[in-house]
């Protein structure tokens, strides 16, 4: 079969082929080529979805809807028009089904919806990496923070940064924060230049005179091990090469930074610059945003000092002594605590040895080199990290300190907006990837309730004619990874409560307990190894370093080190008593723990992290979702180029070819008798109805006049079940 997309080698389009009768479809007439909802196709085969996906994107249309589902392709190159300010006031109280497939049209539907059946709302965007999720979230943010500006000629994009009286913005601070989160929280890997190396959920309050009253970025599991070490072809967090590139003489003095070439932390993945990309203006816009977001000149000093530290504690070198416990050889921790506000003495105690309790005596004991070298990664990812939550606090503490100026009880609702990361299937993958994944298979089996499940559910329960539409659910994996007490994560936890666990009796344990589980292999003649089979393939995890990664633990040598620093948020960020959780304002407090954040309890990352996607689920079944389903086209970042067996795969193990069969055959529009009775009453001029069976004959005679065609309505139990525009056509 000649798959769309695929030329011959010879460079010539075959003009026969022979092919086998299953790989032959019906095709949909020409005329429908291309539609912008797959749901009017009468054709719904892959090939025949994928073709009209092909049609459209080869037109510069990215956008496409099968029912409710957006579908996102990306273009990997600006499309004129395509977000302008213009484009974005068109949408703006529009009848979206009229519109072109948009995110725009996500977010604006939400928002109608949000008004009209005062319902919490969320839009999930959901795709593998460097298919367009963060850039629909930001397009998204866009057209919420400018929603309440009523005129259509595009000044809502150029305001001033500064409002009338010289206040910025609830809107303008809200924008503000993704320079921040990208600077921190992405980086260049061999899948995409600027991928968001953690997940968010952003909820946004928004009031009856359309504005942001106040929103929280709740934040999961940011890749710590990125800190210490990059592979080949990708590099650390921008922040670093930001820092180094941007900073004037001056501050780079007072840092003691030369370029990022000349440290180990920052050129480790032999990519030091990014195409396109100037580190050295981002700087700037990053600096601007700190300031917006309120971040006092001094704290800047302190988080310019904390990665600076970062990458000089990478300097550091140790040997072995013949004993073979590690020793300092060079000097640099000189230059990494004078940054940082340590004791050189105390900083190569802590890194050096290790406290023993013996007794009532507290020894001190070397350590080895290795394990120096892992203290000094440890304090490094640590520094990291606590920085990044820290940022984080401010963030939300502005984003809801806001709230007094704007009022919060005038807020109507809120809009969840979620941009998590996608699927990862490396060529090693480790605990970061496990965790990563299971949370993309707890978002699919919310899809699969949502868009495939239940609606087939309904139908069943309220006995409408209907056919089932099979697809492949993700129950067994979701138990093979989280079910209790035998999943893997809880064995993982399990394992990191005993001393004398290792990597390898992880996987011992895993082999026993799942030898017959049909979503999990351990490879015949490895012991390093296991694989199991998600929904998007299967990945093979290599167990290094799923205990320590998993237990985290930095240990109280360490942690009292950094307390000790002369840096005040270094020691605001590692002291007990002033840990960054309580310094933070009550507001953003009480929205953190809506979202279930956790007091600074030492619990697993994995416990930590089932325990944050448990309250996400919660959430997110109190709002009424829109998905976004981002689709990558082709692995080489390639403007307009679109591979079709890579696009498939995306779309079969998402199931969006599932969704669209049930959209089309499905009723999207439901109303209980005695709500559509009472309302379209006038129409047949009928009666006070009041009891089920009076409403449902009357809601038949309703029907009968007014909508010729019986095949756009059922009649369930309680409620009718209407096709698109059945409704529209009765209000007319
Ligand atoms: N709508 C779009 N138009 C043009 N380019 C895009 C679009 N969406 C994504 N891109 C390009 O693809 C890159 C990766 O997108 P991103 O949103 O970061 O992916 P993800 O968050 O899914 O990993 C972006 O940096 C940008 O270059
Ligand atoms: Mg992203």
């Amino acid at each position: 079969m000649i798959k769309v997309g695929e030329t011959f080698p010879s460079g010539k389009v075959p003009l026969t082929k022979q092919v086998q009768l299953e790989d032959v479809f019906l095709a949909n007439p020409s005329r429908f080529d291309g539609v912008a909802d797959m749901c009017r196709l009468s054709e719904l085969s892959a090939p025949c979805l994928l073709h009209n996906l092909v049609v459209r994107f080869r037109a510069g249309l990215i956008y496409t809807y099968t029912g409710p589902l957006l579908i996102s392709i990306n273009p990997f190159q600006p499309i004129a028009g395509l977000y302008d300010d213009s484009t974005m006031s068109s949408y703006r109280g529009s009848n979206v089904s009229e519109k072109d497939p948009h995110v725009f049209a996500a977010a604006e539907s939400a928002l109608q919806s949000l008004f009209r059946d005062k319902m919490d709302q969320s839009i999930v965007i959901s795709g593998e990496s460097g298919a367009g999720k963060t850039e629909a979230a930001k397009s998204i943010m866009r057209y919420l923070a400018f929603w309440n500006m009523e005129s259509g000629d595009g000044t809502g994009g150029d305001r001033s940064s500064e409002d009338e009286g010289g206040e910025k913005s609830m809107e303008r601070v809200f924008l503000q924060t993704n320079p921040l989160t990208e600077a921190f929280g992405n980086a260049k890997t061999i899948r995409n230049d600027n991928s968001s190396r953690f997940g968010k959920f952003i909820r946004i309050h928004v009031t009856k005179s359309h504005r942001i009253s106040e929103a929280y970025i709740e934040h999961y599991l940011l890749e710590k091990s990125r800190v210490t070490h990059q592979a080949e072809g990708e590099r650390n967090y921008h922040i670093f090469y930001q820092l180094c590139a941007g900073a004037g003489e001056d501050m780079l003095a007072v840092l003691k930074l030369s370029a990022a070439s000349a440290h180990k932390f920052s050129r480790q993945g032999k990519c030091l610059s990014i195409p396109g990309v100037d580190d050295s203006a981002d700087f700037r816009t990053t600096k601007n945003a700190l300031s917006s977001v309120g971040i006092p000149p001094t704290a800047q000093e302190g988080i310019w000092r904390i990665l600076a530290g970062i990458l000089h504690l990478g300097d550091i070198e140790f040997g072995a002594l013949k004993d073979g416990s590690g020793t300092m050889n060079d000097g640099a921790e000189d230059v990494a605590c004078r940054v940082l506000g340590l004791e050189p003495a105390d900083a190569r105690t802590a890194l050096c040895q290790r406290k023993i309790k013996a007794g009532l005596e507290v020894l001190q004991v070397p350590k080895s080199r290795m394990e120096a070298i892992l203290s000094r990664d440890a304090v490094s990812r640590a520094l990291y990290t606590r920085l990044f939550d820290w940022l984080l606090e401010r963030i939300n503490e502005v984003l809801s300190a806001q709230v007094s100026g704007s009022s919060s009880s005038s807020s109507v609702g809120c809009i969840g907006l979620l941009d998590i990361f996608g699927f990862e299937i490396l060529e090693e993958n480790g605990f970061e990837q496990l965790c990563i994944n299971y949370a993309n298979e707890k978002l699919q089996r919310y899809f699969n309730d949502q868009m495939l499940s239940s609606e087939q559910e309904e139908y069943a329960a309220e006995e409408v004619e209907w056919v089932r539409v099979d697809y492949e659910d993700n129950l067994s994996v979701l138990e093979l990874l989280e079910g209790k007490p035998e999943g893997i994560l809880p064995i993982l936890d399990d394992q990191c409560l005993f001393a004398t666990a290792t990597d390898s009796s992880f996987l011992q344990v895993l082999s026993k307990k799942h030898a017959s589980s049909k979503d999990f292999t351990q490879p015949k003649l490895k012991h390093t190894s296991f694989l199991v089979k998600h929904s998007a393939g299967s990945v093979e995890y290599l167990v290094l370093g799923f205990l320590d990664k998993n237990k985290d633990q930095l240990y109280s040598d360490l942690t009292e080190l950094l307390a000790s620093s002369r840096v005040s948020i270094i020691k605001d960020m590692f002291s007990p008593s002033s840990s960054s959780s309580s310094s933070s304002s009550s507001k953003s407090r009480q929205m953190g723990r809506q979202l279930g954040s956790k007091a600074s309890q030492h619990i697993s990352v994995s416990a930590k992290f089932r325990e944050q996607l448990q309250q996400l689920m919660k959430t997110l079944a109190r709002t009424r979702p829109t998905f976004v389903r981002c689709i990558k086209p082709n692995a080489a970042k390639a403007p307009l180029l679109l591979h079709a067996g890579m696009v498939d795969h995306q779309l079969r193990c998402s199931g969006v070819y599932a969704a669209v069969k049930i959209a089309q055959a499905g009723y999207p529009s439901r109303i209980s008798f005695l709500d559509f009775a009472t309302r379209y009453r006038m129409l047949v001029r009928g009666s006070h109805v009041k009891t089920l069976e009076e409403a449902r004959e009357q809601s038949r005679s309703i029907l009968l006049d007014f909508c010729s065609d019986s095949s756009l309505y059922q009649l369930g139990k309680h409620k009718i079940f209407m096709k698109g525009g059945v409704l529209a056509r009765l209000e007319e």
